[in-house]
């Protein structure tokens, strides 16, 4: 399948900008999962790749303050303008696949569904960027779209997979991905991995150590 490119997906999400938020009915399940995996400490130094409107950044701010510090890239600067109201300056305009920070610089990095808007000929190299910017013991919790483990959530990954082919933007460039084994080629080792579905949506929860 063939992924929007990086031009196309900064205008879909400029378009979609604090709107973005009508979505979050299908992942709030996934995400209040993941964030308790993220396993957060006042002091932490987080960074969180692709944080769209700043929701998820709201908690993990919440959750290593006194102390810690948050860092949040999108590609999308209205998503980084919508975020800016929410979560203050920490913010940064930039592409995942280049993360302007130096090695071993977070505690903890987390990045929901954006992995699934990446062509797979960039994922690896993604990966490996995510593990050069975390600490030895730092710890990873990535989220994405995957396949169905259900009936129900087979059913609607395969709609979805159809819609994607025939146009990727109605997806929002989005498909569904399995992470594991890109993960543990990048070097990481996995913690664990959870299929959480919600209204037959089905996203995948990596967790990885360094
Ligand atoms: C599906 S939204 C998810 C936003 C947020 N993480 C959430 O879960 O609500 C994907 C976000 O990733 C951003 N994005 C897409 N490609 C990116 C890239 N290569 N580097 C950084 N951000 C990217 C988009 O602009 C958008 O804000």
């Amino acid at each position: 399948m063939d992924t929007l490119n990086t031009e196309s997906v900064r205008r879909y999400y400029d378009f979609w900008g604090k709107r973005y938020d009508l979505f979050s009915f299908y992942e709030a399940k996934a995400k209040e999962r993941a964030l308790e995996l993220l396993d957060l400490k006042p002091g932490h130094k987080v960074l969180n790749v692709g944080l769209g409107t700043g929701k998820d950044q709201l908690q993990i701010l919440d959750q290593v303050a006194s102390g810690g510090i948050a860092f949040g890239v999108d590609v999308s600067l209205n998503m980084l303008r919508t975020a800016l109201k929410r979560t203050g300056p920490t913010l940064v305009e930039a592409d995942g696949r280049s993360l302007p920070f130096s090695n071993g610089s977070f505690d903890r990095l987390y990045s929901a569904y954006t992995l699934d808007l990446i062509p797979s000929t960039d994922l690896l190299d993604m990966l490996t960027g995510f593990r050069r910017v975390l600490k030895p013991d730092g710890q990873m919790v990535l989220l994405s779209l995957t396949e169905g483990v259900s009936f129900a959530s087979r059913a609607f990954v395969s709609v979805w997979k159809t819609a994607y082919s025939v146009s990727p933007i109605t997806c929002g460039g989005c498909r569904p991905l399995v992470l594991t084994e890109l993960v543990r080629k990048a070097g990481f080792t996995i913690l664990s991995r959870e299929v959480v579905v919600q209204f037959a949506v089905p996203s995948e929860i990596c967790v990885a150590g360094y």
